[in-house]
């Protein structure tokens, strides 16, 4: 089955068409600058350029960074305050026509992880976190995901956000050495490990190509890898959640 598979983030907007019997794109992949300030009409402009750039009729998977409940922002995370209440599959349908299913970007990545990535045929609590603009998390059981999880919004020894602290943006913006963000991603792999006591964590965002810049700073029993595929995963994980019809 191909589904165009589209990554809404904070920088940028991602979209390829995905086959989703193999997690293979099969499209070159497009980006999209996310448009600033990202309301919900600026955005919904982007995804139909991406929709008219691909010429697609079908429906479309879309990860997307705020909190969501059946599709419906509960906040509007690092893109804009009036995405709060949004049903989002509807603002894209109008605008498009196409037929839109909407998940987590952080589930989207973990789905395409567990299904064909690093956590492939793996049994037991799988966590897989997102480091970008934000922190995102997904949450597997024996490859069965707990939608909708936050665990980028727990709070550090001093009462600030985690995703305030060590998202890989807080790295770039206060242009900490690797060490340096190591130490606070030590904190709060910790914290998190102590939360859940997973098997396996995943990492994914841009930033987990150099893994092995700070891994060895993160000093937890429970191994940590990267995504295999690595920034791909979000584009791959909303094709697939669309296919699952994940809510
Ligand atoms: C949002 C999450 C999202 C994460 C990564 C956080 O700010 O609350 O829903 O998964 O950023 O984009």
């Amino acid at each position: 089955m191909e589904i165009l598979g589209i990554d809404v983030g904070g920088s940028g907007i991602k979209a390829a068409i995905v086959n989703t019997e193999t997690g293979e794109l099969i499209s070159n992949k497009h980006r999209l600058k996310t448009p600033q300030p990202a309301t919900p009409e600026a955005v919904a402009t982007t995804i139909q350029k991406q929709i008219k750039h691909f010429k697609w009729t079908g429906i479309v998977g879309c990860g997307f960074p705020t909190p969501l409940q059946h599709g419906k922002c509960l906040t509007g995370g690092n893109l804009h305050e009036n995405w709060k209440g949004v049903l989002v599959n509807e603002l894209f349908k109008n605008k498009t026509g196409n037929d839109f299913y909407i998940v987590n970007d952080a589930d989207a990545a973990g789905l395409a992880e567990i299904n064909f990535g690093a956590g492939r045929a793996k049994k037991g609590v799988i966590i897989m976190i997102t480091l970008g603009t934000g922190i995102g998390s997904a949450i597997f059981v024996d490859s069965k995901l707990l939608p909708n999880t936050e665990f980028g919004h727990v709070l550090n020894k001093d009462g600030i956000v985690f995703e305030k602290y060590c998202a890989d943006s807080i790295r770039k913006n206060e242009k900490l050495s690797f060490k340096n963000w190591g130490k606070r991603l030590n904190e709060y792999f910790k914290h998190v490990n102590l939360l859940l006591s997973p098997d396996l964590f995943i990492v994914g965002g841009g930033i987990s190509k150099k893994i092995e810049k700070f891994k060895s700073l993160i000093k937890i029993d429970t191994p940590i890898v990267a995504a295999e595929a690595e920034n791909e995963a979000g584009i791959i994980g909303a094709a697939l959640a669309a296919k699952f019809e994940i809510k």
